[in-house]
């Protein structure tokens, strides 16, 4: 196992290569995982209150229509993977409503706001064992190695945190949440829904600007990870709804003509150029349905609100 500062060795270098490679292309982009530092974190739990992001309100209160369905998917025992636990405030639902689960495993890349989730979780749960994990979720890592072999193992990926994977990475994300439950697992994933444009852009560009403010903070990390020099004040936040890949985009405009340097690298963006930095594609159920059953699982239980906002999908190993 690696230890604390291994892993954020490997992070930090990860982040300096994915950076200098996105900003390099012709169309600049940065991978949605790096907006999570512990600032990050923290403001996507306040984007979650606001007024116009319902996807959270809408999720949880699927969650405590359905808990005991779900408890039942999961069975007596269980061993829960949560993949992108980030607060695990909902998984709280989740957890309150299992048979004696056997251990609670939140994943999570964002480690120092993970642990704090994992001993929130363990101060309200005393009697669930609970191992924390930080890695990144689209590639291959280690689970704790004494994994108690009683229940079912059942993956957990709410926050509609699939949609921010492109379709050939979310197949192998869910063929590797597949290979981690193995033969008789189980999951239960959130999923937002399409709908109307306008309820879609404002939900990621909130009047109040928690989301500009999150978006911003990628900058502020890569000045501070980095060493660079990025000028933060000369970008602006942009939703933009992509009706090619069904994805709401976040992007950081160049207000005016910018030059930075990012270890030792110069880069210089025209004014209304942008950098991409997040996509939420939204599916209907029977596209879900379909990606779900390419990478080795059936759709078993779909749970939705009355509107037809949020899905929250059953799966069982096939
Ligand atoms: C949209 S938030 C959802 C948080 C929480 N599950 C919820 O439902 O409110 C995405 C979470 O996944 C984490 N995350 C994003 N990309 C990740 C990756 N590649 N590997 C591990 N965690 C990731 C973020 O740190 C964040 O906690």
């Amino acid at each position: 196992m690696l230890d604390k500062t291994d892993t954020e060795a490997l992070q930090r270098e990860a982040f300096r290569r994915d950076v200098l490679d996105g900003l390099s292309r012709p169309t600049k982009t940065l991978p949605a995982r790096w907006l999570y530092d512990d600032r990050g974190s923290e403001l996507f739990e306040e984007i979650t209150k606001a007024p116009e992001y319902y996807p959270t309100r809408t999720e949880t209160a699927i969650l405590e229509a359905n808990a005991g369905r779900i408890a039942d998917l999961f069975g007596p025992e269980a061993v829960i993977l949560e993949y992108g636990a980030g607060a695990g405030i909902k998984t709280e639902i989740v957890l309150a409503a299992l048979d004696r689960p056997g251990l609670y495993v939140p994943i999570d890349i964002s480690g120092d706001f993970l642990k704090a989730s994992a001993e929130r979780i363990r101060a309200r749960f005393p009697e669930l064992a609970v191992e924390p994990v930080t890695a990144d979720f689209t590639a291959d890592f280690d689970l704790p190695g004494d994994l108690p072999e009683t229940g079912r193992r059942g993956g957990f990926f709410p926050g509609s945190t699939i949609g921010n994977l492109d379709e050939r990475e979310a197949t192998a994300f869910l063929k590797r949440m597949r290979r981690h439950v193995g033969r008789g697992g189980v999951a239960v994933i959130g999923c937002d829904l399409k709908k109307d444009v306008a309820t879609l852009v404002a939900a990621y560009d909130d009047a109040a600007g928690v989301t500009a403010a999150f978006n911003l903070n990628i900058l502020t990390r890569i000045n501070r990870e980095l060493g660079a020099d990025i000028p933060v004040e000369s970008f602006a936040h942009e939703a933009r709804w992509n009706p090619a890949t069904s994805a709401i985009e976040m992007h950081l405009v160049a207000r005016h003509p910018v030059r930075f340097s990012i270890d030792g690298r110069t880069f210089a963006m025209a004014e209304g150029e942008t950098i991409h930095t997040e996509n939420s594609r939204k599916y209907d159920v029977e596209g879900l349905a379909l990606l779900v059953e390419a990478a080795g699982w059936r759709m078993d239980a779909v749970w939705s609100d009355e509107r037809g906002l949020f899905a929250l999908v059953g799966l069982v190993a096939s």
